[in-house]
């Protein structure tokens, strides 16, 4: 039995290294790389910036409408073999536009391929506009405009890329602007900060969820506020551990949090860079983690619990997880 959503997916994080050359090759790009065993040699990280800077790099290639429907479309066919039955997919719009590539190319090739989603591939999906963080603030007020601009339906906006040294509080005016409009609010926190980011995240952007939050199990107090609250956590046990915030995956804390009773999801952060999809993922819990029936049907569950899905489309997801 397979019905997930995954919750914490960065569009741009799907690109296949076999798609960065064909669309390279499309677009007439040269690529800073001998060739695609070259570019996955570079796949070691020592830490998140050593990842963003290969990320955004390889973004150079998404170019037109299409080539961001292709890339959705990709992913959307992949994550469907996964069990994926709602996708709530991040866009880093800014990356894009940086690059001279207009909001509409970009979201309007996306949005063509959610369109069809639930036809072609059972997953119903939403868009959340994640701002960078590394960029001021003034910048996402900029993107999420020029993205209402389109016409583009979104579900929220999020924040993420590089977390260490970039507060949150900057960002609260487009976080209150973006929830008067009545869109869904998350944030990256607690990825390499520490567990005061997750807190900063919750005070001041007021989230719904929390993307990682790995460096919450530091502060007991809020562990306790995220349990007595059910605030969402949507971890990634395996781009942890590519990333170097956990050491290994057999010590990943994502099972113990699931114990204290915080809402806990798995979901595959940038799959194309870190060892996997949701089913990748979620085997390798098995294998290193020990993952029982009961801990996948609990993370399962609170995935469908903590999406922002129509209530009866939820209630139809999690009657297919009947409590054992
Ligand atoms: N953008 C893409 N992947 C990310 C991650 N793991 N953390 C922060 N920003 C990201
Ligand atoms: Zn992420």
């Amino acid at each position: 039995m397979t019905a997930w959503a995954e919750l914490h997916l960065h569009l741009e994080g799907t690109l296949e290294p076999e798609l960065i050359y064909a669309l390279a090759e499309r677009n007439q790009i040269q690529l800073p790389y001998t060739g695609i065993d070259d570019l996955r040699s570079r796949y070691d990280f020592q830490d998140l910036q050593s990842f963003l800077d290969l990320y955004y790099t390889n973004m150079q290639v998404l170019l037109t409408e299409q080539d961001f429907t292709d890339l959705t479309d990709a992913y959307l066919a992949r994550a469907g073999q996964a069990g994926i039955r709602r996708a709530e997919i991040f866009v880093d719009l800014q990356a894009h536009t940086a690059r001279g590539v207009s909001a509409g190319t970009v979201l309007h090739g996306v949005h063509r391929a959610l369109e069809t989603s639930q036809d072609r591939y059972g997953i119903s999906t939403g868009l959340i506009l994640t701002f960078l963080r590394h960029l001021p603030a003034g910048d996402a007020m900029l993107a999420y405009q020029q993205a209402r601009d389109t016409g583009v339906p979104l579900l929220g906006v999020g924040l993420c890329s590089s977390e260490v040294g970039f507060p949150a509080a900057p960002f609260a005016e487009v976080f209150d602007r973006a929830r008067d409009d009545g869109l869904h609010t998350v944030a990256h926190a607690g990825e390499e900060g520490g567990a005061s980011y997750v807190a900063e995240a919750l005070d001041v952007l007021k989230v719904e969820r929390i993307d990682h939050g790995v460096h919450a199990i530091d502060d007991p107090a809020l562990i306790e506020r995220l349990v007595a609250e059910q605030i969402p956590l949507t971890m990634c046990p395996l781009s942890n551990v590519r990333l170097k915030v956990v050491p290994s995956l057999a010590v990943h804390p994502i099972l113990t949090m699931l114990n204290q009773g915080a809402k806990v999801t798995v979901n595959s952060d940038d799959p194309a860079y870190f060892g996997g999809y949701l089913d990748d993922v979620l085997a390798a819990m098995h294998t290193d983690l020990g993952l029982s029936e009961a801990a996948r049907r609990q993370l399962a569950r609170n995935s469908i619990e903590a999406s922002f899905a129509p209530d009866a489309e939820k209630a139809a997801l999690l009657q297919l997880w009947p409590a054992v």
